[in-house]
């Protein structure tokens, strides 16, 4: 089974996209977040690619350019979205492999490319460039943070409530845990150097709701 499969299964069986806090007011935060960053970007309209997209739980809260396509490889989610947003141009199918003749001046993902290896990861980075027009963003939003995986899998970094106890005893549970249990629903940690590879323009940004993850935003120039 293809790790795209893997994640085809289990997301194909959900119905939210499981944040942390699934209510309408937390998607307007999680979203707004995104548009902080966007308008730091100077992103100016134009088409939108969203690789990711769920059941659009975010969609109506981000300032974006309507001419919007969103891909998404779980036909459930996609569904929701669907009857939500009937005249959104909306893809089933594994963003890691998309490609489109279409150039878009924003292509962006949130909570998603912990979904990609590092394989996946790298043909999503060179073929998201290639669709990017020039002075276009590539916008990865909530990656999760490698160097701060033992904080998340001991509860130090979660934003609930920090769980008391001796810290070094509870990266020894963390430990045993993901031993355990390796295949959890979290997926592929990275590091903010993993994307200063791709020679163009990148920024990081910290995560105001999870300290264990981070975004980055590059810019498409040729010359
Ligand atoms: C945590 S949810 C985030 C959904 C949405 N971006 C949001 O913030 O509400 C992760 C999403 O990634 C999608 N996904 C996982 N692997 C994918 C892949 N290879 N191609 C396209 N979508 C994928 C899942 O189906 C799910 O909708």
């Amino acid at each position: 089974m293809t790790e795209a499969d893997r994640w085809k299964q289990f997301w194909g069986k959900q119905t939210t996209p499981l944040h942390r806090f699934n209510t309408p007011f937390w998607y307007e935060k999680y979203a707004e977040e995104i548009n902080l960053i966007l308008k730091v970007s100077e992103y100016s309209g134009g088409a939108v690619l969203e690789t990711g997209c769920g059941n659009g739980a975010l969609f109506p809260y981000l300032d974006i350019n309507k001419e919007y396509t969103g891909v998404d490889i779980s036909e459930s989610l996609l569904s929701i979205f669907r009857s939500k947003h009937p005249y959104a141009n909306l893809i089933c199918g594994d963003s890691s492999t998309y490609r489109s003749n279409e150039r878009f001046s924003l292509i962006f993902s949130n909570g998603v490319i912990q979904y990609f290896n590092r394989q996946m990861m790298n043909r999503y980075m060179l073929t998201s460039m290639d669709m990017l027009e020039e002075n276009g963003i590539l916008l990865i939003a909530n990656i999760l943070w490698k160097n701060a995986k033992n904080g998340y899998y001991s509860g130090e970094l979660t934003t609930r409530t920090p769980k008391s106890g001796n810290p070094s005893l509870k990266i020894i549970k963390s430990f045993i845990w993901r031993i355990i249990k390796p295949n959890d629903s979290m997926g592929h940690f990275y590091n903010p150097r993993d994307f200063f590879q791709y020679g163009v323009n990148t920024t990081v940004y910290g995560s105001l709701f999870h300290p264990y993850r981070f975004s980055v935003v590059l810019r498409k120039k040729t010359q």
